[in-house]
């Protein structure tokens, strides 16, 4: 990947920017300004979730930001609450309404495996999968995927349906490099993304990043982003800064070197953050 334009093809032949701008935690006008600054520093993909309620104000930001809906890669997700096939797309539909457009580039499962479901996985997630392929059969979905998927997730999805997820969005950083993922999806032509590339603000903390920062004369930042271009997937750092934003995306002027990869992902020693998408939700953790 050379710039932000760049982009990856999924398995349907839409093609993706190489980096998505993320807005969890953006209430109302700070999502507009900071999504119309990201738009006018390069950025075409922007990610969104009916739980960051702030869809709306996403759809703003990108209408005010003056580039063609068309030239935009735009991401939401089907919250937890939402599974089901007449839920699924009785939501798709209010968050379309919300972000002011009649079709969205990718719509993916929030989260799996919910409390209320957790006795019938496999019908839920087929219920609701079912109204995922249904609304990309009806062109309001240029592509359908899921998020925090475990293999064994995709597997079931697999065998019960022809068209499977083409996207899944996990969280991936440093401290969790998703090499078994990463690997599963390139077997299986599916785009993985990047959740929580800045490990949401520990990266600054990591006395190792910084040292193989101020090495490549690089931010913290710049150094986790490029981590995830290099492993192939699609980072979608997050900031409602603009010197931040523009710098998050500049990641196209240096290479990290393999045995820097590896120092890198030796921060896995610290963890993930949060629990694993086998634990069981409900729609109270908004965010996720
Ligand atoms: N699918 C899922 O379940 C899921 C879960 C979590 C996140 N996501 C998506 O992934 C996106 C990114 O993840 P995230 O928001 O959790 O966290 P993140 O991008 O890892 O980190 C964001 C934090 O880092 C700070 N930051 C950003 N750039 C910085 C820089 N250059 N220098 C210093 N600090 C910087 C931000 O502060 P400021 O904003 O103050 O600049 C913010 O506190 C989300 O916004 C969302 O779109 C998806």
């Amino acid at each position: 990947m050379k710039g932000l334009t760049d982009t990856y093809t999924l398995s349907n032949g839409v093609k993706v920017p190489c980096v998505g701008f993320g807005t969890w935690k953006m209430p109302e006008e700070i999502a507009s300004a900071s999504v119309k600054c990201a738009i006018s520093s390069g950025y075409r993909h922007i990610d969104t979730a009916a739980a960051y309620q702030n869809e709306y104000y996403v759809g703003k930001g990108i209408k005010e930001s003056g580039i063609p809906r068309n030239e935009i890669f735009l991401v939401s997700k089907l919250p937890n609450d939402d599974h089901g096939y007449e839920k699924a797309i009785a939501s798709c539909e209010a968050s379309l309404k919300r972000l002011g457009t009649d079709y969205l580039d990718a719509y993916l499962i929030h989260w799996p495996v919910l409390i209320q479901n957790v006795d019938r996985l496999e019908e839920d997630l087929c219920e609701t999968w079912r109204a995922l392929e249904r609304l990309y059969n009806d062109g309001k979905l240029r592509s359908i995927g899921t998020s925090n998927f475990l293999e064994e997730h995709i597997d079931l999805l697999k065998r019960n349906f022809s068209v499977y997820p083409m996207i899944n969005q996990v969280q991936m950083h440093p401290q969790n490099p998703q090499e078994e993922m990463v690997a599963y999806c390139r077997e299986n032509n599916i785009l993985p993304e990047a959740w929580s590339p800045l490990i949401q603000g520990q990266a600054f903390k990591r006395e190792e990043l910084i040292g193989l920062s101020e090495k490549y004369g690089v931010s913290v930042a710049q150094l986790c982003v490029r981590f995830i271009v290099q492993k192939g997937a699609v980072p979608i750092p997050k900031s409602t800064t603009p010197e931040r934003i523009k710098n998050n995306a500049d990641v196209f002027s240096f290479e990290i070197s393999e045995e820097d990869m590896k120092e890198i992902a030796s921060l896995k020693k610290y963890g993930m953050i949060g629990d694993p998408p086998s634990v069981p939700r409900t729609h109270q953790v908004v965010g996720f």
